[in-house]
């Protein structure tokens, strides 16, 4: 582990002075005083102080970290990618959850959590999970997608959604993005649907569409072709809770939808899912099937093959209140996004993931794209600073090496340039400026 440079050098690598000691700092101070498991600019005390591998206890620079806070060379917080956002208003809930004893495993704060998700995503109905890979699971099991198969999948994508259509033994087949969204090609799906039709081959089983970095796919024409070959659509909306498209949310778009409350996610229950559909009878399967498929009886029946997949209560009590502060995390991204366009504007080198001109994205995360993403995230690395490539396409992936895709250019193209930075709606201007400096020192002296 290598010792983390004083603040004082930081500050001026980074060219961020007054205004991120004040902003950060300020609250750093104070860390010797917290209880573990406190929070400091939304980061867990133990993740910050140690930069997620330190063990508590351990020492940084040589220097105990409890000793660190208040010593006069005080380090700047490590910035995390998108960590969680979490504050009073969760921890009572918790707290309140956990001292009504709903804790085995599911209660009211689960049935509340549901309630008011289904009515901020516009669906009738909702099912809290353990997790998005979960749903995307789920989603396919009721589908009664199998072995034999086809399932089109975006390339550019997080592994889960690919995943969940080999659980059930289906293949995917990957499509290539669009320029214009960065999410799959519509002219591309039409295009595989209509081949397929003219040569007479089965269509395939579903259509998973997702809404990447926060961004919702083109879906009109999706749902055009997907309705005039009978596909079935999933809306894998885990990236993408809070965003639009045409004045509708994302995730309302699949016959059913799926969403994650991963610790990355814009809320978070620490891990979590949730499945969507506009049919209350659709989404009590879900219930049942997430809960081991278990008959009404008194003694324990089972008909039908079933997984532990529903979320606790503990967990949905913290989802409530991260729900309630969404709207303000979507803006707060949305802000940090801005402030990076503002900082880059005009340097030549850097570019962006487009914002479509058919919707409102939350930018769970910015993307930019530079010559060599690689310096840059090493250098953000060396300032202490959480950055990351792009999703490489799941068609360059040796797991699916032996898949069919349709195109894959664009996506390889994105893979190759893009770089996600720092986005979470923690961030101070201070933190964004911090990046922005730290970005600007590689590609202005490339
Ligand atoms: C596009 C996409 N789909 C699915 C998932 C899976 O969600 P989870 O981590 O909750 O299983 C994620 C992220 O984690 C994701 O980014």
């Amino acid at each position: 582990m290598k010792p983390a440079p004083p603040v004082t050098t930081m500050l001026t690598a980074a060219k961020a002075t007054d205004r991120s000691r004040a902003s950060c700092s300020a609250r750093s101070a104070t860390a010797t005083f917290l209880p573990h498991g406190s929070l400091r600019c939304g980061v867990p005390l133990s993740e910050h102080a140690s930069a997620t591998f330190l063990p508590r206890g351990s020492f940084r620079g040589g220097v105990p970290l409890s000793e660190h806070a208040s010593a006069t060379f005080l380090t700047v917080p490590r910035l995390f990618l998108s960590p969680p956002d979490v504050g009073a208003r969760e921890r009572a809930r918790l707290l309140e959850a956990f001292d009504s004893n709903w804790i085995a495993p599911l209660g009211p704060d689960v049935d509340a959590f549901e309630q008011e998700f289904a009515a901020f995503v516009g669906a009738q109905a909702a099912a809290a999970l353990s997790s998005g890979t979960a749903a995307l699971h789920l989603a396919l099991v009721l589908l009664g997608v199998g072995p034999g198969d086809d399932v089109l999948v975006p390339s550019l994508t997080f592994v889960a959604s690919a995943n969940a259509v080999v659980y059930v033994g289906a293949r995917p087949v990957f499509l290539d993005s669009d320029r214009g969204t960065w999410n799959v090609d519509p002219g591309l799906v039409e295009e595989e649907l209509a081949a397929r039709s003219h040569a007479g081959r089965e269509q395939p089983a579903a259509f998973i569409g997702v809404d990447l970095y926060g961004q919702c796919a083109d879906w009109g024409p999706i749902l055009a072709s997907c309705a005039a070959y009978g596909v079935p659509v999933i809306e894998d909306a885990a990236e993408a809770l809070g965003a639009t498209y045409r004045g509708r949310p994302a995730g309302s778009f699949g016959a059913l939808n799926v969403f994650s409350f991963n610790g990355n996610k814009i809320i978070t229950t620490s891990g979590g899912g949730m499945l969507t559909a506009d049919d209350p009878a659709v989404i009590e399967r879900v219930r049942h099937l997430s809960t081991q498929a278990r008959d009404p009886a008194p003694h324990y029946e089972h008909a039908e093959i079933g997984f532990n997949y529903r979320m606790s209560n503990l967990l949905a009590a913290v989802g409530r209140a991260q729900l309630e502060g969404l709207p303000a995390k979507v803006r707060r991204r949305r802000e940090i996004n801005a402030r990076y366009r503002d900082a880059f504007a005009g340097v030549d080198g850097i570019g962006f993931m487009p914002d479509a001109a058919t919707g409102r994205p939350t930018n769970w995360l910015t993307v930019v794209t530079v010559a060599d993403p690689t310096a840059v995230r090493l250098h953000l690395e060396s300032l202490d600073i959480e950055a990351r490539p792009a999703w490489k396409p799941m068609h360059l992936q040796p797991l699916f090496a032996d898949c069919q895709r349709r195109g894959g250019a664009v996506a390889e193209e994105i893979f190759r340039t893009g770089l996600c930075l720092p986005s979470g709606s923690v961030m101070t201007d201070a933190d964004v400026d911090r990046v922005v400096a730290g970005v600007l020192q590689v590609v202005e002296s490339a």
